[in-house]
């Protein structure tokens, strides 16, 4: 896996700034993706799509250590022993001796749930089956629970986030803590996002798609980004983003979007 361009974690590991979102796709959408030249893949027990996705990865002709994978731990399997169980049930069905990120999917109301989760996660970066250890949909209060159990800050927080829904707050506290931000639905699940005023003008003068503006401003703000599509072409443009680049007042106006 080549490693320019990519987004230094916690961990001294690196992650593609662009990756496959996973969620609902298949075999074959991973093979594209991988062919396309996606070498990062987000995917979750709860996607129930993880050896579809080991398997997308050999059918391109690479390997599981080619790419950056990243798997989560689902609610119902979260607590110390259940935790190892469940990672060990991922690392089969995508058939990777290591995993490169294993997050906690969603934080949940019992912290005590949370802390056992996390203790069984150092215990897999202990034992090297996994590079780095994260969340997704943590917020600030999520992530001081973890901070008063545990020295291993998370190397990523994985949330919702589009140029509609910046999080700004949230992203700041990431930063601050020494954590990478990644955004997922970054297209908004091809929602308002894509119709968004502001950001058709700025894809007519630059003569991208609206995605692509999208995905090239996370790129510049080094967020972490995980556009799904199952669509060939659509696969091929989301990581097409090199060709161009957003000026200073550029990236302001998309700032203005949203808090
Ligand atoms: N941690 C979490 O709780 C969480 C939650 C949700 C998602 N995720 C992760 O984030 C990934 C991405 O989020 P998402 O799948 O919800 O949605 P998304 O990537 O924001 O949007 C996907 C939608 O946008 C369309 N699309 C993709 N590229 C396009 C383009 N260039 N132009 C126009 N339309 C385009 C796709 O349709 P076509 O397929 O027809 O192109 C699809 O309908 C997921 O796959 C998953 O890995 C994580």
């Amino acid at each position: 896996m080549t490693t320019a361009g990519n987004i230094r974690l916690n961990t001294g590991a690196s992650i593609p700034p662009v990756g496959y979102g996973c969620w609902q796709t298949a075999r074959a959408d991973i093979a594209a993706a991988a062919r396309a030249g996606y070498r990062a893949f987000d995917t979750a027990t709860f996607y129930a799509n993880e050896q579809a996705v080991g398997q997308g990865i050999r059918d391109a002709g690479l390997n599981p250590e080619d790419v950056f994978l990243t798997t989560k731990v689902w609610r119902g399997d979260m607590g110390y022993a259940q935790t190892l169980k469940a990672f060990e049930t991922s690392r089969r069905l995508l058939d990777a001796d290591v995993i490169d990120l294993y997050l906690i999917h969603w934080p949940q109301p019992d912290s005590r749930l949370i802390t056992e989760t996390w203790r069984a996660m150092e215990k897999l970066l202990e034992r090297g089956t996994v590079r780095s250890i994260g969340v997704s949909n943590f917020e600030a209060a999520d992530l001081d629970l973890l901070a008063q159990h545990s020295d291993v800050t998370p190397a990523v927080n994985q949330i919702e986030l589009n140029p509609l829904r910046q999080r700004k707050s949230l992203v700041a506290e990431n930063t601050a803590r020494g954590i990478v931000t990644t955004a997922w639905s970054p297209l908004g699940q091809g929602g308002p996002v894509l119709h968004n005023k502001t950001l058709l003008h700025l894809a007519e003068d630059h003569d991208v798609s609206v995605a692509q503006i999208v995905l090239r401003w996370m790129l510049q703000k080094q967020i972490v980004t995980i556009p799904r599509s199952t669509n060939p072409a659509r696969i091929v443009e989301n990581l097409d983003l090199d060709g161009f680049a957003l000026a200073p007042p550029e990236i302001e106006l998309i700032d203005a979007l949203s808090v």
